[in-house]
């Protein structure tokens, strides 16, 4: 665990400065409006596959034969993560209202009665030995809930997975608990400055058993595992995305004219020929105004 806790801050780092790019964010945030939503809703039951959720929500085209509720939770799940953007930004901690708003965006058009609102009936988890608060309870327990996330001010990714765990243990909806938790939970990593969590549908038995397992035992090791891991995976993804050939400071380093030329194996003369007609450029000058060219600019002279 201790090593898993290490890797996990060290790709945290390296996240911070991706979100600090605003370009590699306009990239990220188009590519996770489909990969949210297909993963999460995926582990929901919805049976549209990553392209057929791509279709929905970028072409807002319906898909062949499936059935309409499963093309609405696509372009829903994409609204509800528009939403989590616009809520990141706000500098306030997370309110009932932001939950309850994220909600709504989740069950938008198929559940109207109970979409942004609490339960009012008993629910239970088919193939679960868990018993969820009765409804009178959640009304009790969400303000808790939401006291508990302000309370520390402190934050780090595991505090997000307890909250997540907490959430989906007081199970306050009808329907759409997994989703809104799943976004909480991102909700929160990304006003931490961090990037979203995915769950992969494949991985659905593990992240249900886990939670279960917790909720059992009040023992949350394995889950916490679980989670760290799915989101070091999750990490991994974002870096490889952007990952250029790790810059080798041996060879990027800039040269003057002379070592220039003798790692191009011609005379200076040559090189100074070259700038004249303006086949090559110096990339830099030194603070002494001699010019510095990079080694990849020996291919413009061969
Ligand atoms: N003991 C449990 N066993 C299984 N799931 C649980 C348990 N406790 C809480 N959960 C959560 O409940 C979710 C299912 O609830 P619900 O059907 O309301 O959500 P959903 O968004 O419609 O579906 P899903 O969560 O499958 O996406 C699971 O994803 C999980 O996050
Ligand atoms: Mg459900």
């Amino acid at each position: 665990m201790l090593k898993l806790l290490k890797e996990l801050t060290e790709k945290e780092k390296q996240i911070r400065l991706i979100v600090g790019d605003a370009q590699k964010m306009k990239v990220l945030q188009d590519w996770l409006l489909t990969e949210l939503a297909y993963t999460s809703n995926a582990i929901e039951g919805n049976t549209l596959s990553r392209k057929e959720t791509n279709m929905a929500i970028a072409q807002n085209r319906t898909i062949g034969s499936k059935p309409i509720k499963d093309y609405l939770e696509a372009t829903n799940h994409a609204d509800a993560f528009k939403l989590v953007l616009e809520l990141s930004k706000n500098n306030r901690a997370v309110t009932e209202d932001d939950i309850l708003s994220i909600h709504k965006q989740i069950l938008k058009g198929i559940d109207e009665e109970f979409s942004g609102r609490y339960r009012t009936v008993r629910v239970r988890i088919s193939g679960s030995h868990v018993i969820m608060p009765n409804p009178a309870k959640v009304y009790k327990l969400m303000p808790e809930f939401i006291k508990w996330l302000k309370a520390d001010k402190s934050f780090s990714a595991h505090k997000a997975f307890a909250a997540h765990l907490k959430f989906v243990s007081i199970h306050p909806f009808v329907d759409g608990n997994g989703r809104t938790a799943r976004l909480l939970v991102n909700l929160i990593l990304l006003k931490n400055g961090l990037l979203p969590l995915i769950i992969r549908p494949r991985d659905r038995k593990q992240y249900i058993y886990y939670i279960e397992e917790a909720q059992l035992t009040q023992d949350t090791s394995k889950y916490d595992k679980f989670m760290i891991t799915a989101y070091i995976r999750s990490m991994n993804t974002y870096i490889g995305m952007f990952d250029e050939k790790v810059p080798d400071i041996q060879t990027n380093r800039l040269l003057k004219i002379s070592e220039f030329a003798k790692e191009a194996g011609v005379p200076v003369s040559t090189i100074r020929y070259y700038l004249r007609i303006g086949k090559i450029k110096p990339i830099s000058k030194t603070d002494g105004d001699y010019m510095l060219f990079s080694i990849d600019q020996i291919k413009d002279i061969k």
